[in-house]
This record gives structure tokens, sequence and C-alpha cells, in this order.
């Protein structure tokens, strides 16, 4: 490592919170599917911003989407109509389930957004006292108070208390726990089609279906968030397209601007009325310069054949570490959808993930035991078999 690479990240280490336990590498540049660190090592990304560079780093289409708004009007609050923000729902009404749309600038925000929403409506429309929202174990909403309350995982509460009340958790793909749950203060039930942080964990078949049943029934509220697994990550432009179903409520961020910080809240017709004037907001929530990047990176995903690549990409992958499983026993299942691809060892994934970061492929890991892989949609047949390649050298040693 050349001093400048150590020389930042000591001064990081000294002038920053830990909150990260970061890898010891500086990145400097990214382009398409690679990024470069400080000291010129080139590696393949595998990990994409954690499902957020879908289209790639850098791509031409973002970076002009940015410097052309950026000379025409970048912010102007949430007071004035602006036309970016406008046509960006535009075409998320258009291609969705939904009616309405709140932007924000992150995934918890957007989720703290359908929170607040599923409650105010509940109590319109039902009085006090219902206001539970029922989700999963395994679940990851986010860092904010009422996100990490709702979010299922110890490991993220651990320290927090007391916690939002108001929420209870079931095992995801189980729908007899979740009918048993189930009682007059729920209002919601929020969970993740395909749990991204909690190791890619997939619905089996009819259970999404069975969620959305048992929510009608009980005149509940069925929160879809696609914060990780929305805009194209799964090969169609949300995942529950996959399954049949629409959710009332759906989150989303990290792909949606390809890397600059953006959320929506997105709902049916019916519970818009809940956020009239003065009951939320934020400041930063779609402006003009993030929406018209946004708007950049929507089309592209659905007009340029990113969803296509997506299946075809995510098929060929899992084929290919299909046939690395028939040879490692470690190797307990390979799954995922589209381009959200877990490999589920029966030891811990981080060995692995060092190893991948030499040979100059960014990997990551999730529930300690996954490694997961939400490389940009754009990846290529010769990217994937490279990594194979080297997954094999690595596996094979171990
Ligand atoms: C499913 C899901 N929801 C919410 C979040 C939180 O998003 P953010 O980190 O943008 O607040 C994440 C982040 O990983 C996520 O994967």
């Amino acid at each position: 490592m050349n001093d400048q690479m150590k020389e930042t990240q000591n001064l990081a280490d000294k002038v920053m919170f830990p909150t990260y336990g970061r890898v010891p590498i500086t990145l400097v540049r990214g382009e398409g599917c690679r990024v470069w660190d400080e000291d010129g090592k080139e590696y393949l990304d595998f990990v994409g911003g954690i499902a957020v560079c879908s289209l790639g780093h850098s791509a031409p289409l973002v970076s002009q989407a940015l410097a052309n708004q950026s000379k025409t009007l970048v912010h102007v609050s949430n007071l004035y109509y602006t036309k970016p923000q406008t046509e960006l729902a535009q075409l998320l009404v258009g291609n969705s389930f939904a009616d309405r749309v709140f932007f924000c600038n992150s995934g918890a925000e957007a989720n703290e957004a359908a929170l607040k929403l599923a409650r105010r409506y509940s109590m319109e429309k039902f009085g006090t006292g219902r206001h539970t929202i029922i989700s999963m174990t395994g679940s990851f909403h986010g860092r904010t108070m009422a996100t990490l309350s709702a979010t299922g995982q110890e490991k993220i509460q651990k320290g927090y208390d007391p916690l939002l009340a108001g929420f209870k958790f079931v095992p995801f793909n189980d729908l007899s726990a979740l009918e048993e749950a189930v009682d007059d203060s729920i209002c919601a039930v929020m969970l993740e089609p395909i749990q991204g942080e909690g190791g890619v964990v997939c619905p089996q078949e009819g259970y999404l279906k069975g969620v959305k049943e048992i929510c009608l029934k009980r005149n509940l509220l069925v929160i879809f968030d696609e914060v990780q697994v929305g805009m194209g990550r799964t090969g169609k432009l949300f995942a529950h397209e996959h399954y049949g179903v629409t959710p009332h409520i759906m989150t989303l961020a990290k792909a949606l601007g390809n890397g600059l910080p953006i959320g929506a809240m997105l709902s049916t017709e019916d519970l818009s009325s809940t956020f009239g004037p003065g009951s939320h907001a934020t400041t930063f929530g779609g402006t003009p310069l993030v929406t018209a990047v946004a708007k950049a990176v929507v089309k592209s995903i659905l007009e340029d054949g990113w969803l296509d690549n997506c299946r075809a990409m995510g098929e060929y992958f899992r084929g290919r570490l299909g046939d690395l499983q028939k040879k490692y026993a470690f190797i307990k299942e390979v799954r995922g959808v589209g381009l959200i691809v877990g490999v589920e060892l029966d030891q811990a994934g981080a060995p692995v993930v060092d190893a991948c970061r030499e040979k100059g492929f960014l990997v990551n890991c999730a529930q300690e035991k996954v490694l997961r892989f939400v490389p940009p949609l754009i990846i290529g047949k010769e990217e994937i078999d490279a990594l194979v390649e080297a997954l094999d050298e690595i596996f094979g040693a171990m």
C-alpha cells in the first residue's frame, strides 16, 4: 500500500466516527463495472455501492443529466412545483401499481414516510389503538429510530432502547405466524419481497400472495420495502412483479439515483389524502438536480435493455455458481433473482471477501455466511466468468 492510501485511511480513522468496519482500500475512480484504488489497482465491482450503481460507475447519462441540471436549477424547496420532480413521479406512477409519490433522500426516510402514512391512514379510518406494524425477523428497514424499531435484527437495535412502540415481528415465509399475530392493534404489514441484508432470502411460492390475502381480509395495509430489490435489480422494475401481487405502499431508494441520494414512497390513490399539506415533508426531497438524474436512470433501466440483461446474466451467474456448489460441499445454497445473488456457505464468508479483493474483485457478505453479489445491471458474461474463476481458485484453496 502506498503512503498516500495509508495517509487517507489514518486520517479518516481519526476524524470520522468509526461507524463502518471499512475495507483497507481507498477508491478514487470508477467506470462501468470497475473501480480503482489510490494505488491504481483495478477491481471488478460486484457490490456496486450495495445495489446502487445499477448503470455502472460514472455512467455517461448520469453525468450528463447531472451537468445539465446543475447549470439550470439545483434546488428551490418543495414550496414550488418543478418539472424534473413531476416528470420522475409520472414515470414511476406510469410504470407501477402506484398513483402517488413522495420524494425523500434515502431508504430509511422512505420507510419512515411509509410507516407514518400507514399509521395516520389507519387512525383516520379506524380510530386510535390500531397502530402496530408487523414486520419480519431478519428484515432490514434502516437506521432511524422508527426504521430500526421495524427491523427484525437484534444487532441493529442493540443499545438504542427504548425502541419505538408498536412493532411486532413474525418469521419471513411463515403465513400461519402472520395470521396468528394479527389482532385489533395492527394497521400494516411491512416486508421486503426478497430480504437483502437478511442474506438474500427469497419468498416461497405463494407467500407474498398469502400475505396480501391476510391483509385484505383484516383491512391491513401491505408495505413492500423495495429499497434494495426494486429498480430493476431482479430483472423486473419491481421485485413484487415476479410474484403477481401489489402492495398498497412501496418504498424505493438505492438504484433510483444510481448514486445520487434519493428515496421515494409510493402508494395507491386512496391513501393520498392522508398526507395532506403539512402532514409530512423534507427540505431536500426530490430536488430538481436529483430527480433529473433519477428520471434519466429510470428511463435507461426501462428502455435500454438492462432488465433483459439482468435476467439473462442473473441466470448465467447462478448457473456458474451452481457448478461451484457441485464441486465444494461447504457451499450450502446458491439463490437469488436476477442480479441479487446469494451464496450461503457453512462457514464465515469474510475470508472469501478478503481473498476476492486480493484478486481484484469487490464482493460482500451478509449475515456472516452469505456471499452477496449485487453488481451493476450492465454486467456481462466475461466479468462473471472472471469472478467465478477467482472464486473457484479461492474455494479450491480452502
Ligand atoms: C431493504 C432496505 N431497506 C432500507 C434500507 C435503508 O436504506 P438507507 O441506507 O438508504 O437509509 C436498506 C439499506 O440497505 C435496505 O436494504
